[in-house]
């Protein structure tokens, strides 16, 4: 049994850990460890407390997917679900479909009995406006370009809107049973044109799963991984024997045939079948964690680090 996710995943390991460890599915620790980082408003990046896009509105993105039967649940640009997590479920297990968004996810999640709540808190909201009005010296920078084109350019990483360690949650486990699924988390890119959905809801980009050879997940400029299906291709490199150090490795050297003016860093994380465990950033000194059987609270381990840069427009 094994658990890990990104960084930000911490505060809902140990819960997702003693699911595993009571028996229960790696579907019901994916699913509650996320919920503790959608419930936590200091990270302006996932559920509660995350950043607005361009007209201040929080909009969020899920996914899940269940490596046992290649199921999947998406839903993308939804507003007011504090669990997008659980409806990405939901949409996988109870619909004949994969992937909901807008205003067809929220009715569904209305149906589903989930409450509707204002996700944008104070502290999230003063951080969006400081950006608009060109405050804050990164963040306005890249506000002001975005407001003067009227397009969806992308603004910039949460990470470093909020100076945190978070940008977009991620959470893989491995139960009792063999079973794998990984599930995705986020409220996007800050100041994103609205309607933009990144990655994390989109199967094979920011997550894949496949109990024969591994499970991965993406954070950082979804466009990158919805280019190079990097999800995908880090269990495709799995599939073709690779290590998961090697099939992140190889996936992220792809990266490098992107034409991007607007390249900023990602990062994955990765988990076999045998509970071998990695996680890959082209950004130096960042960290994942995770949780075994041995371990007695969550522990935390380099990623490695892939440099690449893309290629300017
Ligand atoms: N990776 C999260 C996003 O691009 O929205």
């Amino acid at each position: 049994m094994v658990i890990i996710g990104s960084s930000n995943a911490r505060v809902g390991l140990e819960r997702g850990m003693e699911i595993l460890r009571d028996g229960g599915t790696a579907l019901d620790a994916v699913e509650q460890a996320i919920w503790a980082v959608e419930s936590n408003v200091d990270d302006h990046s996932v559920g509660l407390g995350g950043l607005p896009n361009l007209v201040g509105e929080v909009e969020l993105d899920a996914s899940i997917m269940d490596g046992a039967t290649l199921a999947a649940g998406a839903v993308g640009g939804v507003h007011g679900v504090l669990h997008p997590i659980s409806l990405a479920r939901r949409v996988m297990e109870e619909l004949p479909h994969a992937f909901l968004v807008g205003a067809g996810a929220e009715r569904f999640a209305r149906e589903c009995g989930f409450p509707v709540t204002e996700l944008l808190t104070e502290d999230a909201r003063r951080i969006y406006e400081r950006g608009l009005s060109g405050e804050d010296q990164d963040s306005g920078r890249y506000a002001g370009k975005i407001l003067r084109a009227m397009v969806g350019r992308l603004a910039l990483d949460p990470e470093r809107a909020s100076g945190k360690d978070a940008g977009t949650v991620n959470v893989l486990a491995l139960d009792g049973a063999g079973h794998l699924v990984a599930g995705v988390s986020t409220s996007g890119f800050a100041w994103k044109y609205p309607g933009r959905v990144g990655d994390s809801a989109v199967i094979g980009a920011g997550n894949y799963c496949d109990d024969r050879y591994g499970a991965a997940a993406c954070t950082g400029r979804g466009e990158m991984a919805i280019r190079a299906a990097t999800a995908h291709t880090v269990v495709r490199g799995l599939k073709d024997g690779l290590s998961p150090a090697e099939a992140g490795r190889q996936a992220f050297l792809e990266l490098d045939w992107l034409v991007d003016a607007f390249w900023s860093g990602m990062n994955a994380v990765v988990l076999a079948p045998d509970g071998r465990h990695a996680a890959f950033s082209t950004v130096e000194h960042t960290t994942y964690v995770y949780m075994d059987e041995a371990s007695t609270a969550v522990e935390s381990a380099p990623r490695t680090l892939v440099a690449v840069t893309g290629r300017p427009a």
